[in-house]
């Protein structure tokens, strides 16, 4: 159980992000939501308060570091550390910006930076300011969230799939060593298709359905959790066997 923890959520007002503060909440834990869209933010703050009073939300744009450690030291102020991150806050460049194309080629150039910036940059700004705190304190889990499109590949979105591919590989890797000696853990969880969307559901798996935002949840729960202590370096992909369906 995570009570009297806190756990630091970046993109907390959708998808997973917001079903893992309020699945921390019910466990007792203290609950810091970050996000860019502060109307969503504040009605999930409000949500989440029907559980616990001990929620805050911070409205921050995950590209400017400032603002990351900003919220950080907000949240260690309030609560006095920061024992669980979770980075959910990315998504494909395309859909994010409206700018639909068949191909990379006719992806404009602002929307590929605009990817790699959110997915790659976004992720270590907050990954950089959440481990300062973790550091001092000689203890932390960090969970990034890869996706299966980081292990397939995207003709059209280059900048997620590489940012993701990133994620799951190199990062998760050099957070953990670095992590090692200050008592941290790093993991990635890299899901197929989800249902925060329904768009989702048209995305083929082995099991023949998308997964429900709760199973991702859980996941998450349970590496961050003293259960998944062993765990730390590596990536667990999530996908409903869609790696080794042929055909897709
Ligand atoms: N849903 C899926 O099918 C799926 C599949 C594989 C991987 N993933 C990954 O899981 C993560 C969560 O997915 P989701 O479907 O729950 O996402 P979502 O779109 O429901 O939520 C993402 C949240 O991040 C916020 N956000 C966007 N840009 C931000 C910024 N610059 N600063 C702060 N907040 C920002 C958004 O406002 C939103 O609330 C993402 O990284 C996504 O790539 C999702």
């Amino acid at each position: 159980m995570a009570s009297n923890k806190t756990v630091f959520i970046s993109g907390g007002a959708s998808g997973i992000g917001y079903l893992c503060g309020e699945c921390y909440a019910k466990e007792g834990a203290n609950v810091v939501l970050l996000d860019i869209n502060e109307k969503a933010l504040n009605e999930c703050v409000e949500k989440i308060k029907e559980i616990t009073d001990n929620v805050m939300g911070c409205v921050v744009d995950v590209l400017d570091y400032a603002q990351v450690e900003r919220a950080r030291d907000e949240a260690v102020a309030r609560f006095g550390s920061i024992d669980i991150l979770i980075v959910t806050a990315g998504g494909a460049e395309t859909r994010l910006k409206n700018a639909y194309a068949p191909d990379f080629t006719e992806v404009d150039i602002e929307v590929v930076d605009f990817g790699l910036d959110l997915n790659l940059k976004g992720t270590l700004h907050v990954d950089h300011a959440v481990m300062r705190q973790m550091a001092k304190q000689g203890s932390g889990v960090v969970v990034n969230l890869g996706s299966i499109t980081g292990e397939e590949g995207c003709p059209v979105n280059v900048a997620y799939s590489a940012s993701k591919s990133a994620l799951m590989n190199g990062v998760v890797k050099s957070l953990a060593m670095c992590g090692g000696k200050h008592g941290i853990r790093a993991v990635c969880v890299a899901p197929g298709p989800v249902l925060t969307r329904p768009g989702m559901a048209n995305m083929k798996t082995l099991m023949g359905r998308a997964a429900e935002t709760q199973e991702i949840v859980d996941m998450i729960m349970y590496v961050a959790s003293d259960k998944g202590a062993f765990i730390t370096g590596t990536t667990i992909l999530m996908d409903g066997g869609r790696n080794v369906l042929r055909n897709k």
